[in-house]
């Protein structure tokens, strides 16, 4: 049989990895699609340095829809990334009846839901296990591994980055611009690192991951998101000294009332597996109803563990090409008619613990004022650290760990501490998921 003909879009880091890893491993690849994927044409800006990386071993252009359109072409792999020029190529390669492959994770949580329905409409495929943990294969995971399962709850390390800058600060005390130059020249950051350390991107994946595994439509727009620039060593410290460490989890959890849809730094017990993850590393905690917790781990970004992933669409659409578009396997898991509308929980309805710092001035009695107010408020407490002033210093920390609560609990509690007299500044406040 004659090979799948392939046009990639954009050769940067997981373009040029995705060229290689193609090339490198092209027999084997082949014994496992049964046949030959080859990449016919490459679009990119600068045409110098694609026909370089491709060694002018397929055709090269700089306008890429002149690949969209091109009638010999099955399968568009998109990795130009953003949602502007991105979205449009996508929809035109829809249109023109071709699969299309991406990693583009900001793509899909954001224009998803018109993306899949165009495909669906069309009977073309967008497979996107590149999008979520780089090189893990946890979109598969979750749409055919698991799918047994009543998902219960997803809890993630999703975007290398933060975890990187997260496990450099800690262990080398290096400083956060430092660590995030480093990551970017590693590959790892997002075009705009800013989608890294404001917990955009990890926010994107935890969206994809909600919808295939609840079967709801992608919903980014009522993910709640926060990122790690306002974390401060201290908290790092005090966490270490509880027993925790501080990671940027992206956490969908199924609740009797709707969904939790959330991005945010949080501590979790430091003897969890998860709780380990080190350096750009990714790891998913998957709780299912009939297999329990299961944790995949792998690299969440680079150039050759992300084109795993999208080598890996290739050969599925590869065997797909031919079946049946009405047997193949729903983008979302679930079947388009079948999608459920279960409401995403404000956040201010979402349950967890907390971990809270309060600065106090070094007094009797602000202990009592403090628990006063938590216990006034239902929230129970579960350990307790105050640390004695420095020496020469009035004020000193009070760190507290709730047991779980609703967050809006919470919110009305720490408005109350901070107008209390003897209460400096505002009480630094941390989710904590105990993830048992
Ligand atoms: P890069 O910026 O390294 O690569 C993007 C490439 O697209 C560049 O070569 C760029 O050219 C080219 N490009 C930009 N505009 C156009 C255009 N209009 N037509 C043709 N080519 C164009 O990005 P990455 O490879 O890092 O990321 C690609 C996608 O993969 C993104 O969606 C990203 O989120 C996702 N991803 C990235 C991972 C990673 O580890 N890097 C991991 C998982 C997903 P030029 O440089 O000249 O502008
Ligand atoms: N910027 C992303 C990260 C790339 O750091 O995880 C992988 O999606």
């Amino acid at each position: 049989m004659k090979p799948i003909k392939v046009g990639l879009l954009g050769i940067g880091t997981v373009g040029a990895g995705t060229f290689n890893v193609l090339k490198r491993n092209q027999e084997e690849i082949k014994r496992r699609a049964g046949r030959g994927i080859e990449i016919a044409m490459v679009a990119d800006l600068n045409i110098a340095r694609a026909r370089e990386l491709t060694n002018n071993e397929c055709e090269v252009v700089s306008d890429a829809n002149l690949i969209v359109n091109h009638p010999d072409i099955d399968i568009v792999i998109e990795l130009i990334g953003g949602y502007g020029i991105a979205k449009d190529l996508v929809m035109k390669a829809i249109a023109n009846g071709k699969h299309v492959v991406t990693a583009n994770k900001a793509l899909l949580a954001m224009h998803g839901t018109e993306i899949f329905k165009a495909a669906q409409e069309k009977g073309v495929i967008v497979a996107f296990e590149a999008a979520v943990a780089g090189g893990i294969p946890i979109i598969k995971a979750l749409r055919e591994g698991l799918t047994a399962n009543r998902i219960e709850w997803i809890a993630g390390i999703i975007n290398g980055t933060t975890n990187f800058i997260l496990s450099e600060m800690r262990d080398k005390g290096l400083d956060f611009d430092t660590v995030l130059k480093e990551a970017q020249r590693l590959g790892y950051a997002e075009a705009d690192p800013t989608f890294d350390i404001e917990g955009i991107d990890a926010a994107h994946k935890v969206t994809l991951m909600a919808a295939i595994a609840f079967g709801i439509p992608v919903q980014f727009d009522k993910a709640y998101v926060e990122g790690i620039t306002k974390l401060e060593a201290t908290d790092i410290r005090y966490a270490d000294q509880l027993g925790y460490r501080i990671k940027l989890l992206g956490i969908a959890r199924r609740t009797s009332h709707g969904i939790e849809l959330r991005a945010h730094p949080t501590l979790i017990p430091a003897k969890r597996l998860i709780a380990n993850v080190e350096g750009a590393m990714n790891a998913v905690l998957v709780q299912g109803d009939a297999v329990g917790a299961t944790l995949y781990y792998g690299k969440g970004a680079g150039a050759e563990p992300t084109a795993s992933a999208v080598i890996a669409d290739l050969v599925d659409i590869t065997r797909l090409a031919t079946a049946d578009p009405e047997h193949r396997v729903p983008h979302l898991a679930f079947q388009p008619n079948a999608m459920a509308d279960t409401p995403i929980l404000p956040m201010s309805e979402i349950t967890t613990s907390y971990y809270l710092r309060i600065r106090v001035a070094d007094k009797l009695g602000v202990l009592a004022g403090v628990t006063r107010i938590l216990a006034d408020a239902t929230i129970s407490i579960d350990a307790m650290l105050q640390k004695e002033p420095a020496e020469g210093e009035t004020q000193t920390d009070i760190i507290i760990l709730t047991h779980q609560t609703q967050e809006k609990n919470v919110d009305a509690a720490i408005v109350k501490i901070e107008a209390l007299p003897t209460v400096v500044g505002n009480v630094a406040r941390i989710r904590l998921e105990a993830l048992s």
